[in-house]
């Protein structure tokens, strides 16, 4: 057998394995088209593990901005609000309490209105910025039980100009917040590592 031929026979098994191998390949994506996505769940607990990322979400801070915060869209904002609340003075309850001087009164406390009573189980019993503020994010991780069946506001200069606009519905609106209490805020809601159970599902 000459050089050129062993030559060719070489590259022809050569050609052959190679069909195969992409055949192969191919099959596989046919039959498992999702096998990559799959594969894609246990690098991430790995990871977690490993004690990467998964920090506990938290809502965002939102005092800094109330200053300066826009009534106009807080009061667009309220529309998604008064299928159930009545924002007017003296105004009725509905699905859920009249909010009229809503910003700094106690939780729970609307005259006529039957609560679910879970709302004062987080953040302590008064309607301060900050509690609204976590309780209108995610009205039912706040408050697991609550009445109001209410996704939640995502953006937080939705939830900073919403409450800015509830401020405003008050004979004497709350004072605006001090920088120390925007600081404690901040630190409050800062991302927390969660603890290394939680992280490993
Ligand atoms: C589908 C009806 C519904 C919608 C929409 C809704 N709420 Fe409520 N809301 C309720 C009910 C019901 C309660 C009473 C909750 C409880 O007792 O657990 C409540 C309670 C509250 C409270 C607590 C009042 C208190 O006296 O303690 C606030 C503040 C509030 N809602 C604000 C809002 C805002 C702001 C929006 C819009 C972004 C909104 N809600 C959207 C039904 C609703």
């Amino acid at each position: 057998m000459g050089g050129m031929e062993f030559n060719k026979i070489f590259a022809a098994v050569l050609v052959a394995g190679l069909i195969a191998m992409l055949s192969g390949f191919v099959a596989e994506k046919l039959t498992h088209p999702h096998k990559l996505k799959e594969d894609a769940y246990p690098v991430e607990a790995l990871e977690a593990a490993a004690g990467g990322g998964q920090k506990e979400k938290l809502a965002e801070p939102i005092l800094a901005m109330l200053a300066e915060a826009d009534i106009v869209r807080g009061q667009k904002v309220s529309k998604a609000c008064a299928a159930c609340h009545s924002f007017d003075k003296g105004g009725k309850n509905g699905v859920g309490p009249a909010l009229w001087d809503i910003v700094g009164k106690p939780k729970q406390a609307v005259g006529g209105f039957v609560y679910s009573g879970v709302l004062n189980e987080n953040g302590g019993n008064v309607w301060n910025y900050e509690e609204l503020n976590k309780f209108l994010w995610k009205p039912k991780k706040y408050a697991p039980g609550t009445k109001m069946s209410y996704v939640g506001l995502k953006k937080p200069e939705d939830r900073a100009a919403l409450i800015a606009y509830l401020r405003t519905l008050s004979g004497s609106p709350k004072a605006l917040p001090s920088a120390s209490h925007i600081a404690a805020e901040a630190a409050a809601l800062a991302p927390k590592e969660e603890a290394p159970e939680a992280a490993v599902h």
